[in-house]
């Protein structure tokens, strides 16, 4: 299968938040995940760099936008580079061949009859860089303010470009009733659907003084030379297709599995505006749309002015990118809103990664390493864990299809609860000191199953924590130092040999556990966090 899965394309308009770290974070761990089941996989992402939000910033900042757009641009790829996401498109909206794509884009539209001049009176967000209904706004101090940002809309009245929405209400409400997988969750496609009962009406696709953006191709300007740009929208939500170059026609095609990744605060436009802006054009449709839920700190709204936004990159300085990355996908439900709340990361951290599967392996390695003189003894797993392996994988491979990683690892940590339980009751250091043969075959058994498992393990989760699996292959003597600096690039042939196998591969490690083990994950200390 060829796979194609994005995020959106983040704002430039500040430095990369938690909340943009999350949606990449749970975006790669998808696409490295599919890649190592064989499939063709690519992966883009982006950056939202028109519009009026970014106009504003560049100028607070005495920038040029460009100059803003350059700098910020470059914050973002450090950080992906720091939480350690590769990538395979990176789309710029300022790029040229961005431009020409959207033009070429809007041509197409324009030459199925679906752009019209027009007047629009309204209200507008900034922040939103969205239209407004008096109906969706609260009232503070006695002004109308965008209930996400808490800023005054403003007044708006243009004679705009306007693309014709309401001509595709039909077809978009039986593509979403024909493909039920289109929007997900489930309880996001009732939304959507309720929008399209409401009536959708067409919206302006271009915007008189804004000067960071586009050209509408043939529009003359208006009588005191304004001309009109393409609006921020129209011009983004094509990113998707335009940073794929050659690529285009392989990745964004009917054969291709399409997965968009988005946050729920940008449904409407993913799942209505661009459905529709695709059909005119005559592209295919994705083939989901998933919108996860927002994060919250200690039960609250993040905030620059409430003062308690968390710095992605601080957090990844301090706890690795591993666990920063395994703590979002394993403790909060993908599609639901999510609390952070530091207990609950330094707890997750330290049950997981440290004790359950950390504990696990060292404590077997050790074991093997005093009574084996490091041999892995050559006797078949226990019957009842094979069965229980197999389980694991049927239901971890369906639950990422469903995207619920967070009970995909439910799953894999339940798993390795079981083999805990397995080797205190089995007690194998105990079963060695009798000498008995039957006691020490058990021993063994028990031994080389929980290896198993850890190695298992260290499979599922090399698409999100690839420092840590490679210790666990380091251990397990699977790959010497070298080969352990080599580091983790997905792409890597080395990291697709190893991590291609089932069972722990004799092949790699001669039967040996490396005598120079060591811990996989340290235990994380509240206080010293704090
Ligand atoms: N530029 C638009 C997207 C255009 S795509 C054609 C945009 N950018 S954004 O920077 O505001 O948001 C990008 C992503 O970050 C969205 O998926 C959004 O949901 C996500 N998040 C922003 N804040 C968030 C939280 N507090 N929690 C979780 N995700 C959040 O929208």
């Amino acid at each position: 299968m060829t796979y194609y899965i994005t995020t959106p394309a983040f704002y430039v308009n500040d430095l990369p938040h938690i909340g943009h770290a999350y949606t990449m974070i749970a975006t790669e761990f998808f696409a490295a995940h599919m890649m190592q089941r064989g499939e063709d996989v690519a992966f883009m992402t982006g950056l939202d760099e028109h519009g009026q939000k970014i106009e504003k910033a560049a100028a607070a900042n005495n920038k040029s936008p460009q100059q803003h757009c350059d700098d910020i641009a470059e914050s973002f790829t450090r950080l992906w580079d720091l939480l350690e996401i590769k990538y395979d498109y990176m789309t710029r909206t300022s790029s040229p061949a961005h431009k020409d794509f959207v033009v070429d884009f809007y041509n197409r539209v324009k030459s199925n009859g679906d752009i019209y001049k027009g007047t629009y009176t309204g209200l507008y967000c900034v922040s939103c860089e969205d239209f407004k209904l008096e109906k969706d706004l609260e009232e503070m101090d006695g002004q109308l303010c965008c209930p996400v940002h808490k800023q005054p809309a403003e007044e708006y009245e243009q004679e705009n470009y306007f693309f014709a929405l309401s001509k595709y209400s039909e077809k978009l409400e039986k593509y979403i009733q024909d493909n039920p997988d289109f929007i997900s969750p489930d309880y996001r496609k009732n939304e959507v659907l309720s929008w399209i009962k409401e009536g959708l009406k067409d919206f302006p696709i271009s915007r008189v003084g804004l000067n960071w953006g586009i050209d509408i191709p043939d529009d003359s300007g208006d009588a005191n030379g304004n001309k009109q740009k393409i609006y921020v929208w129209f011009d983004a939500l094509t990113f998707y297709l335009s940073g794929l170059g050659e690529d285009r026609d392989k990745y964004w095609s009917k054969d291709t599995y399409k997965v968009q990744v988005i946050g729920k605060d940008i449904l409407r436009f993913h799942a209505v505006y661009w459905p529709a802006m695709l059909m005119s054009a005559g592209y295919p449709l994705p083939d989901k749309v998933f919108g996860h839920g927002f994060l919250t700190k200690d039960g609250m709204k993040m905030g620059k002015t409430l003062g308690n936004v968390i710095d992605p990159v601080a957090l990844t300085k301090d706890f690795g990118a591993d666990a920063v990355k395994f703590y979002f996908m394993r403790e909060l439900t993908f599609g639901k809103d999510g609390d952070f709340t530091q207990d609950s990361f330094i707890t997750r951290l330290n049950a997981d990664l440290a004790n359950n599967l950390g504990n696990l392996l060292n404590r077997c390695l050790n074991i093997i390493k005093k009574n084996f003189d490091g041999v892995i003894p050559d006797v078949e797993t226990s019957a009842e864990f094979k069965e229980i392996y197999e389980n694991l994988e049927v239901n971890f491979f369906k639950l990422m299809d469903k995207m619920s990683p967070h009970f995909a690892l439910e799953e894999l940590f339940l798993t390795l609860n079981k083999v805990n339980a397995y080797v205190n009751d089995t007690a194998p250091w105990k079963l060695l000191k009798t000498g008995e043969a039957e006691d020490i075959k058990k021993a063994q058994i028990c031994l080389v199953t929980a290896l198993e498992l850890c190695y298992k393990a260290a499979i599922y989760l090399a698409p999100l924590t690839p420092q840590l699996s490679l210790k666990i292959m380091f251990n397990l003597g699977l790959i010497s130092d070298q080969q352990f600096d080599l580091g983790n690039n997905p792409k890597d042939n080395l990291y697709q040999e190893i991590f291609s196998f089932n069972r722990l591969p004799k092949s790699l490690n001669n039967g040996k556990i490396n005598l120079d083990f060591k811990p996989v994950f340290s235990r994380l200390d509240l206080a010293e966090a704090a």
